[in-house]
């Protein structure tokens, strides 16, 4: 099985403050080693800031492999877009991944599969790598309409850009009934969709399938990283609430590495 280096990305939506920035290279630089990728995604205002703090710990971000994320970009390139940010304005500001689709911009700012899409292409052509966002609401799992929902949310992004583009891509699986619920998916219900996903993407292309790395996200804590992370199909996390809490998202990225 081909070796997939596991990713932590913290999500901090609309939350977090430049201080927590510091404290969490504090927190950082205070743990040995770690093999997993870390990736944070803050609010794009403080971007600039955590670009300039990761270049004064550059032996920490180095060790760590910390990277930073946008959390959304316009599927437009430039223009009269207010409010919206460009794929290369987060690229100005040290970004390599960008978060596409998740679950609150598809129902609260009525994105559609479709214009995800459209950003996911966006993302690519400015050098980004998209951490798309698929999951399946409550509704749907208990109609047992999980894998559907996610076939529809997968083949909207393959129709437009072709198996080929998810070889810089990262999948995270999200329900949406676990997304700042403190009620995770257990371990079981996460693999079984994980494993869907890759073989979804297996039949297109088995190389694609063995590489791509699928995220875990909704309710990820300390006390169930360790059971979620070392399931054979999940690769790490895409962490919210613990994501804002230093010790914790320090400790993810410790059980990550050693669930690899
Ligand atoms: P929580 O970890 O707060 O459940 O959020 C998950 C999420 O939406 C990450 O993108």
């Amino acid at each position: 099985m081909a070796t997939r280096r596991p990713i932590v990305a913290a999500n901090w939506k609309m939350a977090g403050s430049r201080q927590l920035g510091a404290e969490l290279l504090e927190k950082f630089a205070l743990l040995s080693d770690s093999s997993a990728e870390v990736v944070i995604c803050p609010p794009a205002v403080y971007l600039d800031s955590l670009q300039q703090q990761l270049s004064e710990h550059s032996d920490t971000v180095a060790q760590h492999r910390i990277t930073l994320g946008g959390q959304n970009l316009s599927h437009q390139e430039f223009g009269a877009y207010t409010g919206e940010i460009a794929g290369s304005m987060l690229n100005e500001f040290g970004c390599r991944y960008v978060i596409i689709g998740h679950s609150e911009r598809r129902s609260m700012y009525g994105e559609s599969s479709d214009i995800v899409a459209d950003k996911f292409v966006m993302a690519q052509k400015m050098g980004l790598t998209p951490i798309l966002c698929v999951g399946e609401s409550l509704a749907a799992r208990e109609a047992n309409r999980t894998f559907e929902v996610l076939n529809g949310e997968l083949n909207a992004v393959l129709d437009k850009v072709g198996i080929m583009a998810f070889d810089n891509a990262v999948i995270a699986y999200e329900p949406i009934w676990a997304i700042g619920t403190g009620k995770s998916a257990t371990p079981e219900q996460a693999q079984e969709v994980h494993a869907f996903i890759r073989q979804r993407l297996m039949q297109l292309s088995p190389y694609i399938g063995e590489k791509i790395r699928i995220l875990y996200g909704g309710s990820v804590k300390p006390s169930n990283a360790a059971d979620l992370f070392t399931r054979p199909d999940v690769d790490g996390g895409l962490v919210g609430g613990a994501s804002l809490n230093a010790s914790d998202f320090v400790e993810l990225c410790r059980i990550a590495s050693e669930s690899e």
